[in-house]
């Protein structure tokens, strides 16, 4: 049955649309597990890109949206207002810090939202030039992907008022001394950066995601923040974080920047944001998004049905404590992780904050070269055995695990006897590289 489906599917679908690590194809989803169209059950440590943080099938709500359909099954926020949509920016004005007026601006995806940044704040600011970091995502439309430095973006030129930088990498350290990264990038930015090519009185932000996500799962040294932030201050740059993979509670906190004393001027926000439903958001100074009526706007932006599904996630969060769960769960799947490494070779790094984790291979510890065939055999082997997780980095060889924030111990061991048994594999020569080559990835 799957096997019919997906030679449908690959006459109709675009492949522009398309990153694949195997031939799933998904009949239906409850909690942690998803269900292919032949029955087999699979533990999802990949969220379907972290957007199901409160797990799949929410039955709380589902009667939300079923309820909000048959009340009010739309209206167009941009000139007929109702109040979900307010209480969502309420809630969302509650959680974000900073104690200057703020606004929120709605949309679908993070790539609108980005573009929302994108075109108002070099605006805002009447600054031209807005700065972002190499490996970053931000998107796919023609704002997002100027923001951003992955090479999934790399084949289109995007707008010229971008300049990125590196993005300090611990366990690649650009520069060299990974003691010194902060005070490297820092000085780049400073004196090399804003001396040359990008005036800081020309920059009106900078965007930057707090964990480097589709670039690898990178975590910044813990001082590189609060002195990005300080830099923003002194050159009266607008500090903008798109937590639209890592916010809403992944990392232990609400936001990433939560984890340091970081107030940020814009917050991008969408993924998991809708509990499954299409919905992004910008929660930033209310001059940002107050720069001109109607200049960024999209008809169904901040719908009555994703704003119910997204006002639900957001209290099941609280309920159900579940930025404790992956503060903690997170902890238990890192240790359990490094336990692996010192069992298998080819794990150079394990790194991560909560369940946004990251597992690097290499072909050597030394070397430090990828293993990007290797990473996809790996994902392909999990989906073999029962998992399903996908990989992210400049390099396609980082396995990104950001599961439902609702997974269990029980679970967690679960997936490390899988990977256990993958890497085991994969070392005997147990897995049919072949069949793994059909699969480009990114
Ligand atoms: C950090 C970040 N920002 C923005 C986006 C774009 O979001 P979307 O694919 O919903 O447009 C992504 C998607 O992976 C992301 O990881």
């Amino acid at each position: 049955m799957s096997k019919h489906f997906i030679e449908t599917e690959n006459k109709v679908i675009a492949d522009s649309l398309k990153i694949r690590f195997y031939p799933i194809a998904v009949k239906s989803a409850k909690g942690t597990r998803i269900t292919d169209q032949d029955g087999v059950e699979y533990l999802d440590l990949a969220a379907g890109w972290a957007v199901a943080g409160i797990g799949y099938g929410h039955q709380r709500v589902s009667n939300k949206i079923k309820e909000q359909y048959e009340t009010l099954s739309f209206t167009s926020q941009l000139s007929a207002p109702e109040p979900t949509m307010v209480s969502l920016a309420q809630k969302l004005l509650d959680i974000t810090p900073g104690d200057f007026p703020k606004k929120v601006w709605f949309g679908h995806s993070g790539s609108d939202a980005n573009d929302c940044i994108a075109k108002l704040v070099p605006l805002e600011k009447n600054r031209s030039r807005m700065i972002s970091f190499m490996g970053s995502y931000h998107g796919q439309t023609m704002g997002s992907l100027s923001l951003s430095g992955h090479p999934a973006q790399s084949r289109f030129i995007g707008s010229g008022n971008v300049v990125k930088i590196p993005y300090p990498n611990p366990y690649r350290p650009l520069f060299g001394d990974p003691k010194r990264l902060t005070d490297q990038v820092i000085d780049y930015l400073e004196n090399e950066v804003f001396n040359t090519v990008c005036p800081p009185e020309d920059t009106a932000g900078i965007i930057i995601e707090g964990i480097q996500s589709d670039g690898g799962l990178i975590v910044p040294p813990a001082d590189f923040l609060p002195r990005l932030q300080e830099i923003c201050r002194r050159y009266g740059i607008h500090l903008i974080f798109d937590e639209v993979k890592v916010g809403l509670g992944r990392t232990g906190k609400w936001f990433s920047f939560d984890h340091h004393d970081i107030v940020p001027d814009a917050v991008v926000l969408g993924k998991s944001l809708g509990g499954g439903l299409p919905i992004s958001a910008v929660v930033a100074r209310k001059e940002i998004l107050d720069v001109g009526t109607g200049i960024h706007l999209f008809t169904t932006s901040g719908n009555p049905v994703s704003s119910t599904a997204s006002l639900e996630t957001m209290k099941i969060i609280e309920d159900e404590r579940l930025i404790d769960n992956a503060r903690v769960n997170g902890e238990y799947f890192m240790t359990l992780l490094k336990q692996l490494q010192e069992k298998h070779e080819i794990i150079g790094d394990v790194r991560g904050k909560g369940l946004a984790i990251g597992v690097e291979l290499v072909e050597n510890r030394v070397s430090k070269v990828p293993a990007a065939e290797k990473t996809a055999a790996i994902c392909y082997r999990c989906y073999e055995l029962g998992m399903l997780v996908f990989y992210v980095g400049i390099h396609s060889n980082v396995i990104e695990i950001t599961p439902p924030l609702t997974i269990t111990k029980k679970d967690i061991n679960l997936a490390i006897s899988v990977f256990d048994q993958a890497f085991s594999d994969l070392e005997q020569q147990r897995i049919n590289m072949d069949r793994v080559k059909e699969y480009a990835g990114w």
